[in-house]
């Protein structure tokens, strides 16, 4: 069991920042590789050749690590998960009476793509909303999605956990399902990947897709992907120099190379070098390994299982454990409570968490503590509309 790892990073002790889905912060270590990249192009003689190529490299082989894929070069560094995503519609060859399933309220960097997809293609977008009835939310709606996927299916699209509220999908299950049908499993794994264990052998995603600004404690502006051979052969949306065959030969950029290097390579973004955010996602990633994410996951069970039960004991709701992770899950209040005071509790006392929809979402990491909870369950408690609870 992991202790508590908040003097890596620099958060102040007065500030109780259950945030990470919005954003991370930055580890010590993490800021002086970016600072150090910064200042790395204040004298570009010194930026060498393989500078361009090897810490892409070893990136490629870290995050390879991290979703136990043997192959880096299914690897791309991508600066978005819309552009990822725009990466994989532009290789779907959709027509009139074939359709896409989504997940409801997914995120939009999720959506926009398969909207113009199916808005060029006059294929069907099926959006599968959860039930009304939240006791049974994540088995049920992973039933809808299963049942949604039929012969016309082309791609299914969803997160490992739901952004919002963290319902987790049943990958292995819709996998199956896809498979039966040909459809292709995509994966924003932007709320997971780094803080829940994933592992591409046994999931067998076509293409899994993560910002780095939030569970692999990157930089913004920044992400990675794993393309799956049926994309292989497709066309990126953008050609950039150095992801041809050779480009490491500088002096020979001159004559156009026709040949993409292999796997994901093609859909690597221009400027993949990027000498900021590369360390800084390295340095994180590197940090990741060596905690084990299983542990990350360990650490947030331990952390919150007590106070969420404090919450539950309160007439709160959140989803069923065998349905949502520790480090990510959105909680709504009891009937009792009104959100306008609990916004109001939690901002006096410095207790940061987001709202989505009518649920607060608490995303905890390892510099958390047993008193940034109390605080929050505090923040619950003085939030009832009338004084009747003891
Ligand atoms: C599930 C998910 N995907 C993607 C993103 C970010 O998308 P993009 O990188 O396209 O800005 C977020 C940001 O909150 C997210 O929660």
């Amino acid at each position: 069991m992991l202790n508590c790892q908040k003097e890596k990073f620099n958060i102040p002790d007065e500030v109780s920042y259950i945030n990470v889905a919005y954003m991370s912060p930055n580890l010590k270590s993490v800021e002086a590789a970016g600072i150090e990249g910064i200042l790395k192009k204040t004298q570009p003689w010194k930026v060498t050749r393989d500078d361009f190529f090897t810490p892409v490299e070893n990136l490629k082989k870290s995050f390879a690590q991290l979703i136990n894929c043997i192959e880096p070069q299914r690897i791309a560094l991508i600066p978005s998960v819309s552009y990822g995503i725009a990466n994989v519609t532009k290789n779907i060859k959709a027509k009139s009476n074939n359709n896409i399933v989504l997940a409801d309220e997914g995120f939009p960097s999720n959506f926009y793509s398969w909207k113009r997809l199916a808005d060029e293609t006059g294929a069907t977008i099926k959006v599968i909303a959860p039930p009304k009835d939240i006791s049974s939310k994540g088995l049920v709606w992973n039933q809808n999605i299963i049942e949604a996927i039929d012969e016309h299916t082309v791609a299914v699209s969803v997160g490992n956990v739901h952004w919002a509220d963290g319902t987790l999908f049943d990958l292995k299950k819709i996998r199956a399902k896809a498979t039966e049908h040909d459809a292709l499993l995509v994966i924003d794994g932007t709320q997971s990947i780094g803080a829940f264990p994933f592992d591409v052998k046994d999931i067998q995603p076509d293409v899994l897709i993560c910002a780095a600004y939030k569970w692999l404690l990157g930089s913004y502006s920044f992400g990675v992907a794993y393309f799956g051979e049926k994309l292989d052969n497709g066309n990126p949306i953008e050609e950039n120099w150095i992801n041809r065959l050779d480009s490491h030969q500088f002096e020979n950029l001159v004559n156009y190379q026709p040949e993409y290097k292999p796997f994901a390579n093609r859909y690597n973004v221009g400027e993949q070098s990027n000498f900021i955010g590369v360390p800084m996602l390295q340095t994180s990633l590197n940090q990741i390994l060596e905690w084990g994410v299983e542990n990350i996951q360990d650490y947030c069970e331990q952390l919150t299982y007590d106070p969420m039960q404090e919450l539950l004991d309160m007439g709160c709701k959140m989803e069923e454990e065998s349905f949502r992770t520790c480090h990510l899950f959105g909680v709504r209040l009891s009937p009792r409570m009104e959100m306008k005071k609990l916004k109001e509790n939690l901002q006096a006392n410095k207790v940061i968490v987001s709202q989505r929809g009518n649920a607060i979402r608490i995303a905890p990491h390892l510099y958390n503590t047993p008193e940034d909870f109390e605080k929050l369950v505090a923040c619950f408690k003085q939030s009832f509309s009338h004084k009747t609870f003891v």
